[in-house]
């Protein structure tokens, strides 16, 4: 008999969780405006949020903790991290900050200018957020199939070279960097594969640009160009991850997903001049150069957290898991942007709430009925969360309208994936009952999807 795949570690600490009764959870959801984020989260069952700062830290990482070196200036736990960077990047220059939206806030107030355009792949919301704050814009340029989400292609998060090359063409001289995500978050946690990294990198060169990663869950990513892209299954995670950022000219990381913390970021580059002015920002808005806004301890278990996570066993554990939950999606016919991803399942809901005209955000609608199912908390990645046009402030429903199940590192089992599956059948099943949505009723400027109240049509 073949022996079956299993998870490459074993559990030492658990947390209870507590059902809720359906009646309890649309008293919850009534009070948190039909937004999740506005629900307690002991009051959700399996928490599908997100799958930043949500993991659980090895017993490798806790023991680091223990020997955090708290000093102000030079601390040992900065050394620490920095060099493992060094290792798995060859990135030279290192800040710290607080996370990832902290690492391009201070990156981004060195570099953009009003009226600049950054060209890149799927800008993840916060990045397209200190884009447009400081009056500049993000120009998407993924390749169209990354919209088909029934399109079977192994790495759709890619740039599209040709429309990026054309924007270069016509807008060079207002670009002060390329920004390529990796995994492509927004796309459905879609990898990019080495080859595009590097016909990027070449057009970039040819207009005297610099390339930018953002790098979140670049582990993720080398895990797909091992087991997808010719010519590196016998490669290590780490030689990949190096290549990666050999087409890169600096990186910024939010450590609380592929460093696998609770909180933590980081902006690390070769370009001497983007460090000596990024450290002066550092300063004014994270802390001294060498903490920015972290504990020293948390310094000691982002590097033990990036070493662990470029090990292929460590990887393979957690793709297999949301690999899992597609496989069960699939036994239910549920559509969902294919190939699944790395870090989560984003769920079709324009084919499944099909009755749901877009005005009425079926995506959240689905998230809001997920919910109110069993309790689990997905996240709308769709027509709320892509915002209004800065120019015409009209709603933006050109792009993906999902629902993301995303899977916190090492913190629920496959069972809690097939209480998942199963709500979502259940959903599914009653598909075309529902044919009416939500409306919002209140909205902030930018970045609405957190605070926005929502009344059900
Ligand atoms: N870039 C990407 C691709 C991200 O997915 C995130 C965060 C950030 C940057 C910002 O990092 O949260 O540390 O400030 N994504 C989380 C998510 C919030 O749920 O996908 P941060």
């Amino acid at each position: 008999m073949e022996i079956p795949f299993a998870e490459s570690w074993k559990i030492k600490m658990v947390e209870p969780i507590k059902k809720t009764t359906r009646a309890e959870r649309e008293m919850y959801m009534k009070e948190a405006h039909n937004n999740i984020f506005q629900l307690r989260a002991e009051h959700v069952y399996i928490d599908l949020l997100t799958d930043s700062g949500t993991g659980a830290m090895s017993d490798r990482q806790w023991s680091a903790m223990m020997l955090g070196d708290e000093s102000y200036a030079g601390a040992t736990s900065f050394f620490k991290m920095k060099e493992m960077i060094n290792k798995i990047t060859g990135f030279e220059y290192v800040l710290p900050t607080h996370q990832g939206r902290a690492a391009e806030n201070v990156l981004f107030s060195c570099l953009i200018r009003e009226g600049d355009f950054v060209p890149g792949n799927s800008h993840f919301d916060t990045t397209k957020g200190h884009i447009e704050s400081r009056k500049a814009f993000a120009v998407d340029c993924t390749i169209d199939e990354a919209q088909n989400t029934q399109l079977e292609i192994p790495f759709k998060g890619n740039v599209d070279c040709k429309k990026l090359e054309k924007f270069l063409a016509e807008n060079s001289e207002r670009v002060p960097f390329i920004i390529i995500t990796i995994t492509n978050n927004t796309a459905g946690g879609q990898p990019v594969s080495m080859k595009n990294l590097r016909e990027v990198k070449a057009i970039a060169k040819r207009y005297h640009k610099p390339v930018l990663f953002d790098s979140a869950r670049f582990a993720e990513n080398s895990y797909f160009i091992k087991i997808r892209e010719e010519g590196y299954q016998d490669k290590s995670i780490k030689e990949i991850c190096k290549e990666m950022f050999t087409y890169a000219d600096g990186m910024t990381m939010s450590a609380k997903k592929d460093a696998q913390v609770n909180m933590g970021g980081f902006i690390a580059t070769n370009i001497q001049d983007w460090y000596e002015a990024a450290k002066v920002k550092t300063i004014i808005y994270e802390g001294y150069i060498t903490y920015g806004g972290l504990n020293g301890r948390d310094m000691n278990a982002i590097a033990v957290g990036l070493d662990e996570n470029t090990e292929f066993e460590n990887l393979e554990t957690r793709i297999k898991q949301v690999e899992y939950l597609a496989k069960k999606l699939d036994e239910y016919g549920i559509p969902y942007q294919r190939p699944y991803g790395g870090h989560a399942i984003f769920v079709d809901a324009g084919k499944v709430l099909s009755k749901v005209p877009k005005e009425e955000f079926p995506a959240q609608t689905l998230t809001v009925e997920l919910y109110l199912e069993a309790g689990i908390r997905g996240c709308e990645i769709g027509y709320i969360l892509a915002d209004r046009d800065p120019v015409t402030r009209e709603n933006r429903f050109g792009g993906l309208d999902l629902l993301r199940l995303a899977i916190p590192r090492r913190t629920y089992t496959n069972n809690h994936m097939d209480v998942v599956a199963a709500a979502l059948k259940n959903v599914y099943d009653r598909r075309d009952t529902i044919s009416r949505g939500m409306k919002i009723v209140w909205e902030a400027p930018i970045m609405r999807h957190f605070t926005v109240k929502l009344e059900r049509l």
